[in-house]
């Protein structure tokens, strides 16, 4: 096979979360933000350093460089690409997790692919930035601890929030890395916003691995607690996932140092 044919077979045959497109093929991702991407009103970038904090195959980290002008991204997250679960689970719910996340690696399938391009597991991330030459740096770790982490000028945390137990000090965390703004995209958000007492409202899942839904309201009281200023929303909308007819809310907010 030549350098090309690996690059369609992993776009073609690959598991993405994202669809991405390279020329006329578009992955299969669990999520298509190929078209709404442009109209979640992220601000332009331009010569900013960004830190795309679970940022899974890149493709918001892609958008930030190729769309929004910024300079350089690091995107940081916690899979380590060998199987093992990405995000953190009970001990309760590891097995069912285990599984579902050996399904998912797509290494062994593609390996040869893989291989040929230089790469030594199934990391669109550095796929990404490989093929479309982007200058962006992977790291490994977990949000809960970004103390290794320079600060950038933005910060950027999708979807994330809903798989943590402790969403407090995930978004403490940002803080410390951020210098001019943090925007946070709740996945599955709540449309009630307050609870009987007029508190904002955050409902635990029942889950071990998706432990909690958040109003944006709940999410902002959190970025204010930390020290974020001027929080404001950004943008609400829904997704499909691709394979079902099912579409989730999501909210966007930023909040400035
Ligand atoms: C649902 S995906 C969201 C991907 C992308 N940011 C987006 O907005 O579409 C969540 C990502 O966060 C990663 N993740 C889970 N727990 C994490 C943690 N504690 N620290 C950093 N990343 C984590 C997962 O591996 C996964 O890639």
């Amino acid at each position: 096979m030549t350098f090309e044919s690996d690059i369609k077979n992993i776009f073609e045959n690959g598991t993405w979360y994202h669809s991405v497109k390279y020329k006329d093929i578009k992955s299969k991702g669990t999520f298509d933000y190929t078209d709404l991407v442009y109209k979640l009103n992220f601000p332009d970038m331009k010569n900013k350093s960004i830190l795309d904090v679970g940022c899974s195959d890149g493709f918001f980290s892609k958008f930030f460089l190729e769309e929004l002008n910024a300079d350089e991204v690091t995107g940081l997250d916690y899979n380590e690409y060998d199987g093992s679960v990405s995000f953190e689970v009970l001990k309760s719910n590891e097995n069912d997790y285990a599984k579902k996340y050996k399904d998912q690696n797509d290494f062994e399938k593609l390996k040869d692919s893989y291989l040929n391009l230089s790469l030594e597991n199934s990391n669109k991330f550095n796929f990404l930035k490989k093929v479309f030459e982007l200058n962006m740096q992977y790291k490994s770790g977990s949000i809960y601890d970004l103390s290794e982490v320079h600060s950038h000028d933005i910060t950027f945390c999708g979807s994330l929030l809903e798989h943590l137990r402790d969403p407090v000090t995930a978004i403490e965390q940002l803080y410390f890395t951020t210098n001019e703004f943090c925007i946070i995209d709740i996945s599955n958000s709540l449309k009630r916003k307050y609870n009987f007492f007029n508190k904002p409202l955050i409902k635990y899942t029942g889950a071990g691995g998706n432990f909690f839904h958040h109003s944006k309201e709940a999410i902002s009281l959190m970025m204010e607690a930390v020290g974020f200023k001027k929080v404001a929303s950004l943008k609400s909308y829904k997704i499909k996932i691709e394979k079902y007819d099912y579409k989730i809310p999501h909210d966007i907010l930023i909040g400035y140092k």
